[in-house]
């Protein structure tokens, strides 16, 4: 397995990939129509790693162009990371996210049987948990979701499931990201949202820099020791090297597999802040505010089954991935 393709591979989670990929000697090529992130991102993927890869931007809804790449490339394994993510944008317009993500899968794996490419790495999220499960989150659970982003990411892990079934040479592992933060160390690349970011970390992020006045916390009156939120924050270049663990999973196992990517340990909104606040040495104000709706109290992964089929297990602390954050962002005010 040398050739690897990343689609959305200069989106945020996708770049941290690319790197880890091209460190370890895979070839990498990026399939990516950049509606969500910028070429820059190639250019500082190559200068951290010393490494060339290839670039395609291309749509996947496009299949002409999909085929164009596998036809080019002898590819061995794709890794489908080109998605539209925004949960409330999803419910504004969820047949485009249907149609976006949905779509753009159903074009990726009719163009991977034509070449019979059999090896897939899938970014599907701790969304699927829903409402409705306790923590800590096992990969046996049922799934659901409570918006179309979340839906999109439920029916997917369903297609690929059911196409596992229908084609025993197929390997598919779906990662449940729980949430991702931070940045490559270098500062080179990071999470660079459009707007107003919808996530607490980039929030806080542009709070540090005097560009938003002060967080709003969304509520402080949940079953929780300090009132706030918990999530499982995970750093996104431990995601990364999780990804090189499910290609070779892929590489030996047939069959569908859901795997959970997370530290296993829950962190709240008040001690996320307390831990920016340490790597940026500046005061983080904020507004306790209602609740968010569609937010559930508590998320963290069981991250057994990463260790035990992957060998992987994640390393960096919250002060870690608050200090790449911020380090990517002072570094990178005007952008990628
Ligand atoms: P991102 O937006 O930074 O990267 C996604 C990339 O896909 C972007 O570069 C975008 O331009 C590209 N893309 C979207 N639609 C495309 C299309 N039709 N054709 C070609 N390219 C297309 O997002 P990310 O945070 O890197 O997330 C990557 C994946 O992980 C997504 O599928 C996302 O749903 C999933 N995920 C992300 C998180 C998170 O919190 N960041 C959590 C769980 C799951
Ligand atoms: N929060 C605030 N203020 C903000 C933003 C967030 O208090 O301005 C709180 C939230 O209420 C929550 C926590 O910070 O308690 C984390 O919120 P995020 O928006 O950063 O992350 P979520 O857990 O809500 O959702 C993320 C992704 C989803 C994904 C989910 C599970 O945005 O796409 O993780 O992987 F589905």
């Amino acid at each position: 397995m040398i050739n690897i393709l990343v689609t959305g591979g200069t989106g945020f989670i996708g770049s941290h990939t690319c790197v880890e990929l091209l460190e370890k000697g895979y070839e990498v090529v990026v399939l990516d129509n950049l509606c969500n992130s910028k070429e820059s991102a190639i250019d500082r993927i190559k200068k951290i790693t010393g490494k060339n890869l290839k670039f395609y931007k291309a749509d996947l809804l496009d299949i002409e162009a999909v085929d164009k790449v596998f036809s080019e490339n002898k590819i061995d394994a794709v890794i489908h990371f080109a998605g539209l993510k925004a949960v409330g944008e999803s419910v504004e317009k969820p047949l485009e996210y249907y149609e976006n993500n949905l779509g753009g899968t159903f074009n990726l794996i009719k163009t991977m049987k034509k070449y019979n490419v059999n090896k897939f790495v899938f970014s599907s999220s701790a969304t699927v948990y829903g409402m409705d499960n306790n923590v800590p989150y096992t990969e046996d659970m049922p799934t659901s979701a409570t918006n179309p982003y979340g839906y999109t990411k439920v029916m997917i892990e369903q297609i690929l499931k059911d196409i596992t079934v229908a084609d025993k040479k197929l390997s598919i592992v779906a990662l449940r990201y729980f949430n991702p933060i931070g940045a490559h160390e270098s500062g080179l690349i990071g999470e660079d949202p459009h707007g107003i970011p919808n996530n607490l970390v980039p929030y806080v992020a542009q709070v540090a820099l005097g560009r938003l006045d002060a967080l709003r916390i969304f509520g402080n009156d949940y079953d929780t020791p300090d009132g706030t939120g918990i999530r499982d924050y995970i750093h996104v270049t431990d995601l990364a090297v999780g990804h090189l663990a499910a290609l070779e999973y892929a590489d030996k196992n047939v069959g569908f597999q859901p795997i959970n990517l997370g530290t296993g340990k829950g962190t709240s909104v008040l001690e996320v802040v307390k831990a920016y606040e340490k790597a940026c040495g500046r005061e983080i104000k904020f507004n306790i505010t209602e609740r968010r709706a569609g937010d559930i109290a508590v998320s963290y992964a069981e991250t057994t089954l990463a260790k035990k089929l992957l060998g992987w297990e994640a390393k960096r602390d919250i002060d870690k991935m608050c200090a790449d954050s911020w380090n990517f962002t002072i570094n990178n005010t005007e952008g990628m």
